[in-house]
């Protein structure tokens, strides 16, 4: 399972970066306002520090517009996938992209029927948010669900599914047990994933029960010091 962060934080991704399980990026039109920064020199400081897709959102909302927008962000970095929306106009851009061998993440998803449609544009990655359909009362795992059955039946799909919208760890285990390629994170949920009472209680004891015993774990030089 590949973890995305889902922020335009560079100093965010940088420390998180730093666990090594970061394996790309996921801005929008929001996340970049959130982040002060001007949208290209921020595209360009994550794709130095984070190897992997970065997916960086087109603004406008016809074709022949997205298209000129995305050859704007693809000279920014090799690793740049272009995102668009989930509209008609979304998708003739992405087979347009696709057939340029770029990488397009086709977002604001919120149905099974959306996303057959992405991966026959041939998306890369198609971005169900999962939070939004939650926070109507819906079922956002169960959208994943449907998407990842769906997308096993056709081999031809080489589309991933990168969960978004994700508030919680639990979002994340789920999404893992349904199958899904990618988990998109914010820094908080990356960090709560770590966290467990009884590792903390553990490993203090661990800690404690050492210090009683006197010794130093330390190679044959360091000893003779
Ligand atoms: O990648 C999409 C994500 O940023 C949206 O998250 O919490 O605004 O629904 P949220």
């Amino acid at each position: 399972m590949k973890f995305f962060i889902d922020t335009a934080d560079i100093d965010e991704i940088r420390d998180l970066a730093t666990t090594g399980l970061v394996d790309g990026v996921t801005t929008n039109p929001s996340l970049v306002m959130k982040s002060g920064r001007d949208m290209a020199d921020v595209i360009a400081e994550i794709c130095d520090v984070v190897p992997g897709p970065v997916s960086a959102e087109v603004t406008a909302t016809d074709t022949a517009a997205m298209l000129a927008e995305a050859d704007v962000l693809r000279a920014i970095a090799p690793n740049v996938a272009i995102k668009v929306p989930l509209t008609p106009d979304g998708l003739r851009a992405c087979k347009a992209l696709r057939d340029r061998d770029t990488m397009v993440n086709v977002t604001l998803c919120f149905s099974a029927a959306q996303a057959i449609l992405a991966a026959k544009a041939g998306a890369s990655f198609i971005s169900p948010f999962v939070g939004r359909v939650d926070d109507i009362a819906g079922e956002g795992m169960a959208l994943i669900a449907d998407i990842v059955e769906i997308y096993d039946q056709y081999p031809e799909f080489d589309t991933e599914v990168l969960v978004a919208s994700v508030r919680s760890p639990k979002h994340v285990v789920e999404a893992g047990r349904i199958g899904a390629h990618i988990a998109t994170l914010p820094p908080n949920v990356l960090r709560q994933m770590f966290n467990h009472p009884l590792t903390d209680k553990g490993l203090a004891q661990f800690l404690a029960d050492w210090e009683k015993t006197g010794q130093r774990i330390a190679g044959p030089r360091a000893a003779a010091e």
